[in-house]
């Protein structure tokens, strides 16, 4: 494993100072303790925990040094170690920002040189304070793969003594807890199996439903179902072309064929034209998985770094499920201001904005960031250079065409039979309307004649339209500069471009 290499090399050419970042102790430190002993020379490991002081890997607990509970007496005994050895400190985060701990880490690396010393802090967390960053060296503790993920399910199905499996029902099992650590993965696989009284490829649906509890318990991610087609979406012809064509995009024989992997997309738009409605139904579409990141919770401002580890958690669980999409809406809000704000937040911001940046440049899983925005002035312009997006489409409001078709959808939608309505007619009344402003006109008149018993018509429609100011009539001046700016710089989500420029008159 690549990571148990990093860390043997790191141990091996003697740094100091390891932070490990992973929710996972027990498999971390059982990895540790097995580079502690590749070695011809065997070093001791020793954990501390602040309810336990420092104890040897592997003895009771009970065994303790004596005096070493706190943070600081464990880094003096640390120092006054003579032999080599790998110290572990468990959820030291807490306390690292204490000026005594700070202090007595650098006193301690400090006297680490040829000693054959390190200390590793490990938490779930990164928690760095500035004093410590140039001596300590990050590292993220992956997800399990595949293959680990098959040691848990091969116990848990040894335990249950269930018949063999053939390798299809093994792959959808194992699969179905992509991005799950291994404690969760075992609780999942267990509660399927008490569930459903045993557990065979039909449990795979028990599996990813737990998954999802999982995933939106961390708050930033969180599955997306959504029921909508593609086809519900009116007009927009060129964005639906662009996404049906790269339907198989993440397959096998797309690699094969020699086609790069899609990174990602930026909707920019109107707002109510659609833009978040065609990224949900693409993962449809697709036959991928829908990840929502809520870039509102990754900020935290309880703790110093915290923000910069949910994001690199989400995105570490977004890549170790891929294929996925993963679905930022309103990129905009999330990054305002990003680089060069005033930094009214400490610049988490703009350290956020940057992690992100770097990731999507530098990602290889297959993760389709689809991005949504309606405020361009505020997105930072790395976002829109050439190469971070493999597109980026403008929304802008439908074209007459367009509102027909999604007159056709909504009225579709809510009853059967649709020619009595003359289509033509409310797209010609509607102009300036948004998709959503047009379905709530269609409801609008529908509570009219629910209110007075009788079945709603096309006049009641038209009535809800003249009664309504449409956005682009209240913002005018942001709508216009938004086309303004997009014109030059996007690809028209609309049929073509003739049309689009049409509607400037
Ligand atoms: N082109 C369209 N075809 C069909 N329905 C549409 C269309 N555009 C918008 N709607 C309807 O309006 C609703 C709201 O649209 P959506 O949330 O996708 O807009 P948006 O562009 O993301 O807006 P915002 O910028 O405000 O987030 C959709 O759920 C859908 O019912
Ligand atoms: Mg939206």
């Amino acid at each position: 494993m690549v990571m148990k290499e990093e860390l043997n090399i790191l141990i091996q050419a003697q740094y100091p100072l390891i932070y490990l970042v992973t929710p996972e102790e027990e498999r971390a430190e059982a990895a540790i303790a097995k580079i502690a002993q590749m070695k011809t020379k065997h070093r001791r490991v020793f954990v501390w925990t602040v309810t336990h002081g420092i104890v040897e890997y592997g003895q009771p607990r009970h065994i303790t040094q004596h005096n070493t509970v706190s943070p600081e007496a464990a880094i003096q005994w640390v120092v006054q170690h003579r032999e080599p050895g790998i110290f572990i400190f468990k959820d030291l985060h807490p306390f690292i920002d204490s000026p005594a701990t700070t202090r007595w880490l650098r006193d301690a690396i400090a006297s680490f040189k040829d000693t054959e010393k390190a200390i590793i802090l490990m938490s779930p967390f990164q928690q760095v304070p500035i004093e410590l960053e140039k001596d300590v060296i990050v590292i993220d503790y992956p997800l399990p793969n595949m293959a680990e993920l098959n040691q848990v399910l091969s116990r848990q199905l040894d335990q249950i003594k269930s018949r063999r499996m053939t390798t299809e029902s093994r792959e959808k099992l194992l699969k179905a807890a992509l991005g799950l650590t291994k404690d969760e993965a075992e609780k999942v696989y267990r509660k399927a199996q008490v569930k459903a009284g045993r557990l065979t490829e039909e449990e795979v649906e028990i599996v990813l439903s737990e998954k999802q509890q999982l995933i939106r318990r961390n708050g930033i991610l969180e599955y997306i179902e959504e029921d909508e087609t593609i086809n519900s979406i009116g007009g927009l012809e060129e964005l639906k072309k662009w996404l049906k064509q790269r339907s198989n995009a993440f397959t096998e024989r797309a690699r094969e064929y020699g086609l790069p992997q899609p990174k990602g997309m930026l909707i920019l738009g109107v707002p109510g034209c659609g833009k978040s409605l065609i990224a949900k139904t693409t993962a449809r579409l697709w036959g991928l998985p829908l990840l929502r990141l809520d870039m509102g919770r990754v900020y935290d401002g309880s703790m110093v770094g915290r923000s910069e580890a949910n994001l690199r958690n989400a995105l570490k669980t977004a890549e170790s499920i891929s294929p996925v999409i993963l679905f930022i809406d309103e990129l905009d809000k999330a990054f305002a201001g990003g680089t060069g704000s005033a930094d009214s937040d400490g610049g988490t911001s703009s350290r956020i904005f940057g992690s992100f940046l770097t990731w999507m440049q530098e990602k290889t899983s297959p993760v389709f960031v689809m991005a949504t925005a309606n405020r361009i002035e505020r997105l930072p312009g790395e976002f829109l250079r050439k190469g971070r997006f493999d597109e980026i489409f403008f929304v802008d409001l439908p074209t007459t065409e367009e509102r027909q078709d999604i007159y056709r959808i909504h009225l579709s939608k809510r009853r059967t039979d649709i020619t009595r309505f003359d289509l033509v007619q409310l797209a010609k009344m509607s102009e300036g309307f948004s998709g959503a402003e047009i379905e709530q006109a269609i409801i609008a008149a529908m509570y009219e004649a629910f209110a007075q018993e009788r079945e709603f018509t096309q006049l009641d429609i038209i009535a809800a339209l003249k009664a309504t100011l449409p956005l682009s009539r209240t913002m005018t001046e942001q709508v216009t500069a938004l086309r303004d700016w997009a014109r030059q710089r996007a690809r028209p989500a609309a049929s073509s471009v003739a049309e689009y420029l049409q509607l400037e008159s």
